[in-house]
């Protein structure tokens, strides 16, 4: 094969990015652009897809630019996509209906109570291999289509198209092919995880009609050929973003798992061809599929809040002007002063699960510093994190021994040390920061023969940084305490 690039598109909560990789797995160029957040009431979030897809169509090119790179250099097209935030779209024009609701969103938290106790929401619950949550596509997609007149006779002659942001990005990429993957698939509430198909009794649940869903395909594998943007090369992967990071991250073999600390931060543990119940709150997911071969699934505890606790720390309490300050401002002081910040501004996702949370900032006394807070903002991360290790040993039945990492938090020293402490593990970063892209490409590549196997991608995996623990027990576990206590303040705080 004469192609010399794989290129990722990785279209996530904040921002898009366009990222060129060679067949060494090494970044060539990148081009990334921020789309508005939408915040139209409180716990609302929202998107505008058309804007998203401009920014794909300009970044392409740009990003094959940089790289000094011309189209038919380029072997495929992977991408990774931010999750369960849902775009409706008219099959005729192409044009969104609506703005995107973002997987934050939380407009749907009532909605969600009272599914919670009719008939069927076991069976959704257990087909899914998901909690009853806001959190994904389809109590949204119900919400969009109770809410507006007319629209679920539309859906219902297939007029009006749902996908989420990879089955948007496929559309307007190759003009008019509607299909999802199983791991983005997975993230709806609407697929069987065992069958991998939509389930006909999940979607009476939810009362969405089946015309207006996409075909579901294995991550890997040809989808089609772009027109747009990138015409005439192949589509060879989509993996929803938290599923591509843990492919960048080699995590093959079961046993294996990583966490990626961006808006959220979401830990994936490879279970292999089983698929694996949590009953400690995490959830089950479709890990990825390549084409022919049995799918591999995940057990996931996602934490709805982490780098977004510095980006509101930022923007709305403006304390500091940008968002690596936070690690200078948190090395003023040397603990959190008794301050603990709960960030359930989605409600808490795993182990919780519960929708009606809302965040506290607890132990304020006269002596906390903006410094302190600071610490308690990087904290908030490492704690969640905590939890969810601890709910994985508990299903898992394994004590987790080292935590690979990824994500743009994975920058800040401070927080990476205090993992490894809370953790009482190491906490290892691999050479290729830019993992979320790299799993999309790495998908695309081996969809083309552009990589020949796994193996030869586990040979790219180097370690970059690694922290120890050194944290005294007693002292991890009164803080944990104290965290504990001020989680249980976020349910009394229910308006
Ligand atoms: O489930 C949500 C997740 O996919 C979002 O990831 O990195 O775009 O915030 P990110």
């Amino acid at each position: 094969m004469t192609e010399r690039y794989v290129i990722a598109i990785d279209q996530g909560t904040t921002s898009t990015r366009c990222i060129v990789f060679d067949r060494r797995g090494q970044l060539v160029s990148l081009a990334q652009q921020e789309h508005k957040q939408y915040y139209p009431k409180p716990g609302w979030v929202e998107h505008d897809a058309a804007e998203i897809w401009r920014n794909v169509e300009r970044l392409g090119p740009e990003a094959l630019r940089r790289a000094g790179a011309t189209i038919d250099q380029v072997a495929a097209i992977g991408i990774a996509n931010q999750r369960e935030t849902t775009v409706l779209w008219d099959r005729a024009t192409g044009n969104p209906i609506g703005h995107a609701v973002v997987w934050q969103d939380t407009r749907t938290d009532t909605m969600v109570g009272r599914l919670e106790g009719e008939p069927g929401a076991e069976g959704v619950r257990h087909r899914s291999a998901l909690p009853l949550a806001t959190y994904f596509s389809g109590p949204r997609l119900r919400w969009m289509l109770d809410r507006h007149p007319g629209l679920r006779e539309r859906a219902e002659r297939g007029e009006v198209l749902f996908g989420t942001m990879e089955t948007w990005l496929i559309w307007n990429l190759t003009g008019g092919l509607h299909v999802t993957d199983v791991t983005n698939a997975s993230r709806t509430m609407l697929l069987d995880v065992h069958t991998l198909d939509w389930s006909p009794e999940s979607l009476e649940f939810f009362g969405i009609p089946r015309a207006m869903l996409p075909e579901v395909r294995p991550s890997i594998g040809v989808f089609g050929t772009a027109t747009a943007a990138f015409p005439g090369v192949r589509i060879g992967a989509a993996l929803g973003d938290q599923q591509a990071a843990l492919f960048g991250q080699t995590c093959f073999a079961p046993g294996e798992a990583k966490c990626t600390y961006g808006t959220g931060s979401f830990l994936l543990l490879n279970t292999g061809a089983e698929l694996v119940r949590s009953t400690h709150g995490l959830l089950s997911t479709v890990a990825y599929q390549i084409k022919g071969e049995p799918a591999a699934y995940a057990l996931e505890g996602s934490i709805a809040i982490t780098g977004s606790l510095v980006q509101w720390f930022r923007d709305q309490l403006e304390l500091i002007a940008s968002a690596p300050e936070i690690e200078t401002l948190a090395r003023t002081v040397t603990d959190n002063g008794g301050c603990y910040i709960v960030p359930a501004f989605s409600g808490l996702y795993a182990p919780y699960w519960r929708s009606e949370a809302r965040g506290v900032i607890v132990g304020l006394t006269s002596y906390i510093t903006k410094g302190h807070l600071a610490r308690a903002v990087l904290e908030a991360s490492a704690w969640q994190t905590r939890e969810v290790v601890d709910a994985m040993n508990a299903d898992s039945g394994l004590a987790l021994k080292t935590l690979r990492v990824d994500g743009g938090m994975t920058a800040d020293n401070l927080l990476m040390q205090f993992i490894a402490d809370v953790l009482d593990v190491p906490v290892v970063r691999p050479l290729a920061a830019e993992t979320v892209s790299l799993g999309a490409a790495y998908g695309a590549g081996l969809a083309v023969g552009y990589w020949p196997d796994l193996e030869g991608l586990r040979r790219n995996w180097h370690r970059a940084a690694q922290w120890l623990p050194t944290m005294e027990p007693a002292r991890r576990e009164t803080e944990y305490g104290n965290w504990q206590r001020a989680v249980s303040r976020t349910f009394d705080w229910i308006q």
